[in-house]
């Protein structure tokens, strides 16, 4: 269960990432006074206009839609309305897009409306069709759209266009691409290859500080997050954009699913980060209870209240999950009251599910008077965001002043960061590179290399953030683990140093000693093939010739393999150049017991050794 991933609505994760929606502002409710996102598209000698509309709605979640009223059109004169996306709408030849619409128009318009993907100037069309039977009632509608031969871009937008005079109101319109798995309402595919090739083991969800929100009203609330896309009116997110919830909880553990990870649930625990909190006793009571119906909805048999629920929303399978954690950072809680509110989840939980490990989110580190005292917490939660020079200074000894008979510890957030002055949430931080350097890898790798050594107590651990939409605005947080805009993603050097850690682990530690004091490494065995996984980082400028002695083996292959990241500190890794900084896979030929393994200068070396 070593490496894993963390995940939130930061950055544009999901909304803008992750999750697949082109359409932003789909559901008309990310509005100022105007419609945010959607602008008029008119013809030459065509007219129209757009309005938000409150007095017809949809449902009771969709409260808002948009009028568009065409007051003058004609064929080959079209008005209508347009949608930019998440910084455009990416373009991809021979692909099929799924386009819906929820819509109603005014007595006598029935359509046709043209539903295309054009260019940025209006002049090149990429798919269209057209679509009609529109009448004063609410209806939905679907579409595919077809590209050809095309050249993939994000200067697109999406377009609905009437060749006539009439009022039309839209309370829902998406477009989606085809997805991982082909999952409805589903994940990019790019984004979720790239999450698959980590070998995640777990997925920790839904935050971070999304599970707390900034007041207890825009908590991460699990309920209303089910069901079909049109009945979820989204909530605000603390990094200062509307979640459109469209990937709720049954997304999230579907997504585990894909990933063939397990979900590390945490559950909100009454602290929201305007510093409210719920005062444990009676005021905490129903949101006990709604961790125990939300750890129903993923576990319980489909004949049990909150397991019918998931298998009405299409999952009948109970998930598979051992782990919970009682909030987020809940050191931040001033009133001291996380003690107590931890042990009313602690003992709700452990009555009904006694198998199940629950996490404080107080780590070790913090003063002795914030951490849970009342109950023994299964695992702790601890958070590093760290310049690489503390990392590689804490890392030799971390780990080392704790109790090996527990609490067990989870690393739930943690990322190397550059320049210690920059810190992660800073503004200045947002003036540099979205995603990190090779500096930064070589923290994350000595770090790892220690969380590695330790791993008899330090059971699980993951990078946060994972996901950055690399658009001006696009973000919150620095550094992050991968970047994209609309149309390309990325690993940052800190990606591939995390994808060479997790897929490269034996299944027994193996005690190392080093007398090389700036080289940090660590090593573990695959008790099934005798594969041993030397991993070392070398943060100097300098080569390091190692000599590597392995004892209790009875013999080495003489041929091995080694994998190696190496490049320039500064060196960085983008959306123009996405492969600046690789892992390259090289045969090791006369190797022994005792050899020697010069490792190159800024590197994160893994040899791959064969013993007897
Ligand atoms: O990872 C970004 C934020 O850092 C998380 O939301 C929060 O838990 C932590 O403070």
């Amino acid at each position: 269960m070593l490496y894993g991933l963390m995940t939130e609505e930061i950055n544009h994760s999901y909304d803008g990432g992750l999750y697949a929606e082109l359409i932003r502002n789909r559901a008309f409710l990310d509005n100022g006074m105007e419609p945010a996102h959607w602008s008029v598209v008119n013809q030459p000698g065509a007219e129209a206009t757009i309005a938000l509309d409150s007095t017809n709605a949809f449902n009771q979640e969709l409260t808002a839609s948009l009028r568009l009223t065409v007051t003058k059109a004609a064929p080959h004169q079209s008005a209508g309305v347009a949608n930019s996306g998440y910084w455009g709408i990416p373009v991809q030849p021979g692909t099929r897009y799924r386009a819906s619409l929820i819509a109603r128009a005014d007595p006598g318009l029935s359509g046709p409306v043209t539903v295309s993907i054009v260019s940025d100037d209006g002049q090149t069309v990429y798919a269209a069709e057209k679509l009609s039977g529109l009448s004063t009632d609410w209806k939905r509608f679907d579409v595919t759209l077809k590209t050809g031969k095309v050249t993939p871009t994000t200067k697109a937008r999406f377009q609905l266009g009437l060749d006539r005079p009439g009022t039309l109101w839209l309370s829902f319109v998406s477009l989606f691409p085809p997805t991982w798995n082909n999952r409805p309402n589903g994940l990019r595919k790019d984004l979720m290859q790239m999450l698959v090739d980590l070998k995640p083991r777990f997925l920790r969800f839904p935050g971070g500080n999304y599970l707390e929100g900034d007041t207890i009203e825009t908590r991460f609330d699990w309920k209303k997050t089910l069901g079909s896309v049109t009945q979820r009116h989204g909530h605000p997110c603390p990094w200062g954009y509307r979640s459109s919830d469209g990937l709720g909880l049954l997304e999230f553990l579907e997504w585990c699913e894909d990933m063939k990870a397990e979900p590390v649930l945490a559950v909100y625990a009454g602290y929201s980060l305007r510093g409210m909190h719920v005062n444990p006793g009676p005021d905490l009571q129903p949101f006990v209870e709604e961790a125990l119906e939300e750890i129903e909805y993923v576990t319980g048999a489909a004949n049990t209240r909150w397991g019918a629920q998931r298998a009405r929303d299409g999952h009948p399978a109970p998930f598979k999950l051992t782990y919970v954690e009682i909030g987020n950072e809940d050191w931040f809680d001033r009133s001291l009251s996380y003690d107590n509110r931890f042990a009313q989840f602690y003992d709700a939980i452990k009555a009904r599910y006694p198998r199940l490990k629950l996490i404080s989110t107080i780590a070790n580190e913090q003063p002795e008077n914030l951490r849970v005292k009342s109950r023994k917490p299964d695992m702790i939660d601890e958070h590093y965001y760290r310049s690489t020079d503390e990392f590689l200074k804490m890392s030799p000894e971390y780990a080392r002043k704790y109790d090996r008979n527990g609490p067990e510890i989870f690393v739930g957030e943690w990322a190397a960061h550059e320049d210690a002055k920059i810190k992660p949430w800073d503004r200045a931080a947002r003036q540099q590179p979205p995603t990190p350097s090779m500096k930064a890898a070589l923290g994350d790798g000595a770090f790892m290399a220690a969380m590695e050594r330790n791993a008899d107590l330090i059971r699980m651990q993951c990078y946060a953030p994972l996901l950055v939409n690399v658009n001006p605005g696009g973000r919150q947080w620095r550094p992050d683990l991968i970047g994209y805009d609309a149309l390309s993603s990325y690993g940052s050097p800190s990606y591939y140093a995390q994808q060479m850690f997790s897929s490269n682990l034996g299944d027994e530690i193996l005690p190392i000693t080093t007398e090389e004091i700036s080289v940090q490494a660590c090593a573990t065995r695959d008790t099934k093939s005798g594969t041993i996984f030397l991993k070392a980082v070398n943060p100097t400028a300098n080569s390091e010739a190692v000599r590597i002695v392995i004892q209790g083996v009875k013999r080495i292959d003489n041929k091995g393999s080694v994998i190696t990241l190496a490049g320039n500190p500064e060196d960085l890794n983008s959306i123009t150049e996405p492969r600046k900084i690789i892992p390259v896979t090289d045969s090791l030929r006369d190797v022994s017991s005792t050899f020697t393994y010069t490792l190159p200068p800024h590197s994160i070396v893994i040899l791959k050794l064969k013993a007897h």
